[in-house]
């Protein structure tokens, strides 16, 4: 399953790139509005640092205006994926955009039936919203699990993003049910290599090498200073 951040935050996006895990990017409008930046310089600043897609979300509920922020949004760079809000008009729109060969991830998903209309329509990704659904007392998983099962059933080619993520145990349950991507906050991205013992571990294993780094004879130049 891909790891996405769901940010518009260069600094979170830079460090997680560091990583080397971070397989692209998804923003939206709240997100885009956080940073108090121009939008256009900063979605092309996302594009050019992630090795991967980057969803840009339209802003728009009619199928003409939807295309046409569509074209634009794809024209920002090569890996930008033009995000697309789950409606009858975002649903005319995707299929227009796709036959343009256009990428769309299809947005505020939350039901299975809304996932088949997303595959339907020709998009490039499916965004059903795990903590939304949570929120208002419904199975985020099974939800998730159905999609799933039903794009295998069917054979559909489009990615399932498992988007809303609020916390570590989302991502684990959305890459045992198979979702493709998985898109999260900066604070459950760092949450995920976040281990007690991992952290015990490491400082005994380096106490135990310096005090015993005196005794050890000649070593590599790059472990003489550790
Ligand atoms: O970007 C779409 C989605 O991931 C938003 O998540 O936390 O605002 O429900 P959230």
């Amino acid at each position: 399953m891909k790891l996405f951040l769901d940010t518009a935050n260069l600094d979170e996006i830079r460090e997680a790139n560091r990583w080397g895990v971070l397989r692209g990017v998804t923003t939206n409008p709240s997100l885009v509005v956080k940073e108090h930046a121009q939008f256009l310089t900063l979605e092309k600043e996302i594009c050019s640092i992630v090795d991967g897609p980057v969803s840009i979300e339209t802003a728009a509920n009619d199928l003409d205006t939807l295309v046409a922020q569509g074209r634009e949004i794809a024209a920002i760079a090569d890996n930008a994926v033009v995000k697309i809000a789950c409606t009858p008009d975002g649903l005319g729109a995707t299929k227009k955009l796709t036959s343009e060969g256009i990428k769309v991830n299809m947005t505020l998903v939350f039901s299975a039936a809304q996932a088949i209309l997303a595959a339907e329509a020709g998009a490039y990704i499916v965004s059903p919203f795990l903590g939304r659904l949570d929120d208002i007392a419904t199975d985020s998983l099974q939800v998730l699990g159905e999609i799933c099962e039903i794009y295998d059933a069917q054979g559909y080619e489009t990615e399932v993003l498992a988007a809303s993520i609020r916390h570590p145990m989302h991502v684990v349950h959305a890459a045992r049910l198979g979702a493709d991507i998985a898109t999260m906050p900066f604070k459950v991205f760092q949450s995920l290599v976040k281990h007690p013992l991992t952290d015990r571990g490491f400082e005994k294993f380096m106490s135990d090498w310096r005090e015993a780094k005196p005794n050890l004879g000649e070593l590599p130049s790059s472990m003489q200073e550790a």
